[in-house]
């Protein structure tokens, strides 16, 4: 369904990238409470919209009030992408938007906040801890969410990060939890560090990023399994915290290693794990992208390493992962690799066998298999 109807208005709103199966929606339920919320309060200054997936709350503001100036917070590329898509798809004024990776001090003068809860509650507190320093006190914080996410502890962890809040009735199985700025600043959470001992790497995650406290066990299969050889152009495609591409770095010291990633805290995160671990200024390259769109046209990989997420927010799907491997067989020179870590029941062999017409297993335990194509 790609009828988003809301008041006296109808949408057409599609998920990024908006080729993928459509039994998903671009909107849930949350975000048509918050909307029904909004009526009744009058917005007269600027509004913040976060962590608003394919820019659904942001199109419905832009068709109520084109004047609105908003500020809009998201880490994923995708949704940048999807909320463009979706106000150029209904002729929506793109003036007075400001594009955001985190909240920014330029939001402070916002009237009213509007959120959706994130998976990742660490994430959650932390975005509570920034805005905590950047709105006033008084300011109204709205936050939608699946009725069945929201407990005492978590209005507690609002409370502790933001300050007082209290949940609406239950509506289509979602709640809106209003919360009020207590004016109080909390100092920044200290960023996750851990060490891999056997590659002599030291590794930092801000909230948002894969594997925050410990290597993931098919990253653990992968970096045992690395082919040998020399490469020259290594694409970590899904970098998150950047583990694979800083080994390849080790292991073909000539190769420019280029890491992508959906999440701009990833991206931040890698940067600065190449920094600590290889002090190199010239061959780390990072781009913030859905996975190898924008990639500049003139690099060839020779190699690209792979560890292919299985969701999109809240929804199951392989549909990033066979995009991985589409625009990895795109970007590969001739006789180029591209090896992937998954869990065995996801049968990325099907995949590659389909796309690259050949794939052999290099390495499995119980649980994962590592995976080869040639281009
Ligand atoms: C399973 S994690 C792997 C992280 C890291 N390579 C590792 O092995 O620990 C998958 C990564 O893919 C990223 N990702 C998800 N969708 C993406 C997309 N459309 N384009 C690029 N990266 C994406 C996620 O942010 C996440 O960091």
């Amino acid at each position: 369904m790609t009828q988003f109807a809301f008041g006296n208005h109808v949408l057409e709103l599609h998920r990024y990238p908006s080729a993928q199966q459509t039994n998903l929606q671009a909107w849930d339920a949350a975000d048509e409470y918050l909307l029904q919320v909004l009526e009744e309060k009058t917005i007269l200054g600027n509004v913040q919209v976060i962590n608003d997936s394919f820019g659904a709350l942001l199109c419905a503001l832009k068709a109520i009030h084109p004047q609105l100036c908003c500020f809009w917070v998201s880490d994923a590329a995708t949704s940048h992408f999807g909320a463009q898509q979706n106000l150029n798809l209904n002729q929506l004024t793109t003036t007075d938007i400001h594009w955001c990776q985190q909240p920014s001090a330029d939001a402070s003068s916002v009237q009213l906040t509007l959120m959706k809860l994130p998976k990742n509650l660490n994430y959650f507190a932390w975005q509570l801890t920034q805005l905590s320093g950047l709105l006033p006190a008084g300011s109204e914080l709205l936050i939608g969410a699946k009725a069945k996410s929201i407990n005492a502890s978590l209005l507690q962890l609002i409370a502790q990060h933001f300050g007082p809040a209290s949940a609406s009735l239950a509506w289509k199985k979602t709640r809106v939890i209003s919360a009020t700025a207590d004016g109080h600043i909390r100092p920044e959470p200290q960023v996750e560090q851990w060490a891999v001992p056997e590659y002599r790497l030291q590794l930092s995650n801000l909230s948002n990023v894969f594997a925050a406290s410990k290597l993931d066990i098919g990253a653990r299969l992968m970096l045992q399994h690395l082919p040998q050889g020399e490469f020259h152009d290594v694409i970590d495609l899904g970098c998150g915290n950047g583990i694979l591409g800083l080994r390849a770095a080790q292991l073909y010291p000539s190769a420019d290693i280029h890491f992508v990633d959906d999440s701009a805290q990833a991206i931040t995160s890698a940067k600065q794990n190449w920094q600590q671990n290889t002090g190199n200024d010239t061959q780390g390259h990072f781009y913030w992208d859905d996975c190898l769109s924008h990639l500049p046209a003139d690099i060839e990989a020779d190699l690209i390493l792979c560890n292919p997420p299985f969701h999109q927010g809240e929804a199951i799907t392989d549909h990033i992962a066979w995009q991985m491997f589409v625009d990895a067989r795109r970007r590969l020179q001739a006789a180029g690799k591209l090896q992937v870590v998954g869990n065995r029941h996801l049968g990325y062999h099907t995949k590659l066998k389909r796309l690259f017409g050949n794939c052999h297993t290099v390495a499995s335990n119980q649980k994962f298999v590592v995976l080869q194509a040639i281009k």
